[in-house]
């Protein structure tokens, strides 16, 4: 299968987050993510920030409406649907609000819908600090399916597994251009959305973010610490309804390497210290 999502050179663009308060959502993330909330035609709300924007709607509490990535240009939007149709992969309308109507977006094994567009010239962003939204990960009781779907379907490249001492696969990092994923997936209890990331680029940077948190009295939840795969420095903050947000800072830029495995465990998520395991 060839890599066609990291020819068309995808990455991560916009979420939706549903919530019962979609509100108090967007008030939280346009406060500690630093962007400005509009509210849209038909009520969902919209946060953007440089090169981050998130929108909320109504629904239920952590879950994930979509998740949409823009594609480099036309011909890399096209080569991808051609992909996803040749492979049949479950087709959808998109849903997003933000991206035109060459827009298509597929059903996961899980019921996950990911969009796929192009990123809208002369798109006006707010200042504010460094920090594009990055990736995303998912939850799943079947690391296997998730992987084969969008590494066969969509032209993710693998980039690290990580496996347990019975050899089962349960954990595994896709990317679709040169950063070393923009989607994961961990085996857990929960499926769907597990955390959404945003890469500050410098460690400084995430200084940076915890000084801004402590001026909302916002606690880190977890960190600062460095991913095994990846290699990215790391803290993870949670929203009001239990969401997880990560800033990262220093992900791994693939070249040309073989996939790497891992053992699951604390050391492989957290080379500083404490980890947060899924399963
Ligand atoms: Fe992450």
């Amino acid at each position: 299968m060839p890599p066609t999502a990291v020819h068309a050179e995808t990455f991560l663009h916009h979420i939706e987050l549903q919530s019962p308060n979609p509100g108090a959502l967007a008030r939280f993330y346009g406060a500690a993510m630093d962007m400005r909330v509009e509210t849209l035609e038909g009520g969902r709300l919209l946060c953007v920030g440089p090169s981050r924007r998130m929108l909320f709607a109504d629904g239920p509490q952590q879950k994930m409406g979509f998740a949409a990535f823009a594609c480099r240009d036309r011909d890399g939007l096209d080569d991808l649907r051609a992909h996803a149709q040749g492979a049949d992969a479950p087709m959808v309308a998109s849903p997003s609000p933000l991206f035109g109507p060459e827009a298509f977006a597929v059903r996961d094994p899980d019921g996950n819908i990911v969009v796929f567009g192009l990123a809208p010239e002369n798109d006006p962003q707010p200042k504010g600090i460094t920090g594009p939204l990055q990736h995303v990960t998912l939850g799943t009781s079947d690391v296997t399916a998730i992987e084969k779907f969008y590494t066969e379907k969509l032209g993710f490249l693998l980039s690290d597994r990580v496996f347990n001492e019975q050899g089962d696969l349960t954990t595994c990092f896709m990317r679709s251009n040169h950063e070393h994923h923009t989607l994961g997936c961990f085996r857990s209890p929960k499926v769907g959305i597990d955390h959404h990331s945003y890469e500050a680029g410098e460690w400084d940077r995430i200084r940076d973010w915890c000084d801004h948190f402590a001026t909302k009295d916002i606690q880190l939840m977890w960190g600062p610490g460095r991913h095994g795969p990846g290699n990215n420095l790391f803290i993870f903050i949670a929203d009001p309804d239990g969401n997880w947000i990560e800033v990262s800072a220093e992900i791994e830029i693939m070249r040309d390497r073989k996939v790497k495995h891992w053992p699951h465990g604390e050391r492989t998520l957290n080379l500083w210290g404490r980890a947060i395991l899924r399963s």
